[in-house]
């Protein structure tokens, strides 16, 4: 017999329309398939006249938040406004109301989880958000579930898809950031504001909640160490792949006891790597765990489909399931037994710089990385020399991010002045 679910949506553009699409078109596989079949009931924008691509019943759209929140029949909210506020503020009145919540709202849910977590608790409805992360990859399910029986102790992540494609292209074609960027913009690629993408905010939200699910502990948003990609060179790309290395934009998550080092930022990985050739738009995650060894998802992490394709299967669990489950590990931003934030991670670095054409100078370099305990597994020079200087690339061996950050201080300017500094996975 088929279950008759009532839903309300919290906004409806790109992935709102896309889930409408869905449950017309795919309604009837769903019933056939799971004895579900999804009513929507009130649709919230916040322009009732905007022209739309979908042809909604009338009485369907609504300006009005409370034809959502407070209609009795309405049993799952399904939300897709993005941005912190309002969306976090209904979010709550939803479950405060008994109403299960169906996300993709990285940044509410990212930095409110334990808040909405014990609003759903404390009423008994359920809260997902496999959306909010990588769009159709089902990597919250995997690790809520799947990978339950791992310690996973390393996470690298390609989870946003704009920049992804701007230094993919950048790599492909020796185009500029500039450039690609504009384009990415024309194409729909890229957001007209997109500081979000590039300043690396985007995929910060998604790695801590990615973190704390895989480490079972809250990695809070503002322990994720933020760089973007507004100032990485073609040059730099160049250099790296001289020496083999791919550029990437990575969440990286890594977990030693309770040390736990998450941060974003350009990161050159071997161009052999499954990461590298993860190109364009898509996204990725390849994480390790002690029984599961390594492994890679991969897929489209945005589009008003893909997207789609996780929030209709969130519903699909949510009408199913007998009782809601929550996240087991404590979920509050000053747990009990907390993991610590570790900041002067360890990697090898790319250090590329103007230096002075006279002998000797190497010598001075190397001996300000050495005075901090900063190996220098090569050096390179790079091009021909101008105005009196020349271009050097240097790899350091593992080193601390403080001892490096130190050394680059160090430098005479008389010298050598710094043109940019990328951290290097080594896998
Ligand atoms: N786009 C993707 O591919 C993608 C992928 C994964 C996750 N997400 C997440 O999904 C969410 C929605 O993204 P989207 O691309 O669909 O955004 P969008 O196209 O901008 O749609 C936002 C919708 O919310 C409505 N809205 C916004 N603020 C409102 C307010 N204060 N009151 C009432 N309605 C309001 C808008 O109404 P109007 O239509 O009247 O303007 C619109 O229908 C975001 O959290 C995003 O991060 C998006």
């Amino acid at each position: 017999m088929t279950k008759h679910i009532v839903i309300g949506f919290l906004g409806c553009g790109n992935v709102g329309s896309g889930v409408w699409r869905l449950l017309e078109g795919f309604g009837d596989a769903i019933e056939h398939r799971a004895g579900l079949r999804f009513h929507v009931k009130k649709v919230l924008v916040r322009d009732l006249t905007k022209k739309r691509d979908v042809a909604f019943p009338a009485d369907v759209l609504t300006d009005n938040p409370d034809d959502v929140l407070t209609d009795p029949e309405i049993q799952i909210v399904a939300e897709f406004l993005g941005g912190e506020e309002p969306a976090y503020k209904y979010l709550l009145r939803a479950l405060g109301a008994g109403k299960t919540v169906v996300t993709a709202n990285k940044v509410a849910f990212a930095l409110h989880w334990h808040e909405l977590q014990k609003a759903a608790k404390a009423s008994g409805a359920g809260l997902y958000y496999e959306a909010a992360v990588c769009g159709a990859i089902p990597i919250i399910h995997s690790l809520e579930e799947s990978l339950q029986a791992n310690f996973i102790d390393k996470i690298y992540g390609i989870v946003n898809g704009t920049t992804n494609y701007i230094l993919t292209r950048m790599s492909k074609n020796g185009e500029d950031y500039a450039t690609v960027l504009k384009d990415a913009q024309k194409l729909g690629l890229a957001e007209p504001d997109p500081a979000a993408d590039v300043e690396g905010l985007d995929a910060a939200y998604k790695l801590s909640i990615l973190a704390s699910l895989a480490f079972h502990g809250r990695v809070p948003f503002e322990d994720v160490y933020v760089e973007g990609i507004t100032r990485v060179g073609a040059e730099d790309i160049r250099c790296g792949q001289d020496l083999g290395y791919t550029l990437k934009l990575l969440a990286i998550a890594k977990r030693k006891g309770l040390d736990v080092e998450t941060r974003v930022h350009p990161t050159f990985i071997r161009s052999d790597h499954p990461l590298a050739n993860v190109s364009g738009s898509f996204n990725a995650v390849y994480l390790h765990g002690h029984a599961c060894k390594e492994m890679m998802f991969l897929g489209r992490g945005a589009g008003d489909m893909p997207t789609a394709s996780a929030i209709v299967s969130d519903l699909e669990r949510a009408a199913s399931v007998r009782k809601h489950l929550y996240p087991t590990f404590e979920n509050a931003p000053n747990p009990r037994v907390t993991l610590k934030n570790n900041t002067d991670w360890q990697c090898p670095f790319y250090i590329r710089m103007l230096a002075k054409d006279e002998p000797g100078v190497l010598y001075r370099i190397a001996k300000c990385f050495a005075d901090q305990g900063v190996s220098l597994a090569a050096v390179q020079q790079k091009g021909e020399q101008a105005n009196g200087r020349v271009t050097l690339v240097i790899i350091t061996h593992t080193a601390s991010e403080k001892a490096v950050q130190r050394a680059v201080t160090s430098l005479d300017g008389e010298i050598a002045t710094l043109k940019s500094i990328i951290r290097v996975e080594e896998e």
